[in-house]
């Protein structure tokens, strides 16, 4: 069975003195549970204050937001994955839906930076999906398909193990309307099925998906309940240590 992933996506919000005082109240908060990882991404800036602040009762993996596919160079700016690793990620948010519509990020450059994530040891959370109108005309299939297979187009089979993928419907984030549990489990469905076509079952298998879109404490465990789903991706209901910790409690119910 896959491990459960719930990954906390903090967007462009909190300090590191911030991030500090979170990680402590969630720490008071939260149950480790060897079955389910956790993922904090914090903003650039608070990485290291953030990665400083765990505690061995409650542990976590380390994400960064975003990457740019250069090591090093003139590139004003940018962030790229040995800086990361230096800090301590092991995961990094790629293609995340805010990053195209508002920063115009397009497949290609993000199948770049799931290279060069790869290329570092860092582990992608792809993130795809369609909006209202793609939904609307039925294009939602085709559109995650083209989504997924360009965001890993060029990766060997073997390294498929280091990805995780989140399916996010654009409409369902940051909207307050997640998508029912039977349609995200439908495109879950669907991406397994691309995955274990395009390379096979073995090593499409340990890929993980993950649900995003208006997680809540309310509506989590009933994405968690499906097989199909193999975690969260939360956003706004991530940047309270209360809700947050309520998440992967379901999280955890779940697999006993
Ligand atoms: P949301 O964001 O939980 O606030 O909808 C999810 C995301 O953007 O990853």
């Amino acid at each position: 069975m896959r491990k459960r992933l719930i990954v906390g996506n903090w967007k462009l919000h909190k300090t590191a003195s911030e991030a500090v005082a979170f990680v402590y109240r969630l720490s008071a908060l939260a149950q480790a549970a060897d079955d389910v990882e956790v993922v904090l991404a914090p903003p650039f800036t608070a990485l290291q204050a953030t990665a400083q602040a765990e505690l061995p009762a409650f542990p976590f993996a380390l994400g960064a937001q975003n990457l740019f596919w250069e090591d090093r160079g003139a590139f004003t700016g940018e962030i790229s994955a040995p800086m990361l690793k230096e800090l301590g990620c092991r995961y990094v948010i790629l293609g995340h839906s805010e990053r195209r519509r508002i920063f115009g990020e397009q497949d290609e450059e993000i199948n770049k930076k799931v290279q060069a994530a790869l290329r570092h040891g860092l582990r992608p959370i792809l993130c795809i999906g369609e909006t209202l109108t793609e939904r609307e005309a039925g294009q939602t299939d085709r559109i995650v398909t083209q989504q997924l297979l360009r965001g890993l187009d060029g990766v060997a089979g073997k390294s498929l193990v280091g990805v995780a993928i989140a399916y996010e419907p654009v409409w369902a984030i940051g909207t307050g309307q997640a998508a029912s549990a039977d349609q995200a489990t439908a495109v879950h469905r669907t991406l397994r099925k691309v995955m274990t076509e395009r390379w096979n079952s073995r090593e499409a298998e340990p890929v993980r998906i993950l649900y995003g879109g208006s997680v809540t404490p309310e509506n989590a465990r009933q994405f968690l309940a499906a097989p199909e789903i193999d975690g969260a991706l939360v956003g706004g209901a991530c940047l309270d240590p209360q809700s947050f910790a309520t998440i992967l409690a379901s999280a955890q119910a779940q697999q006993g």
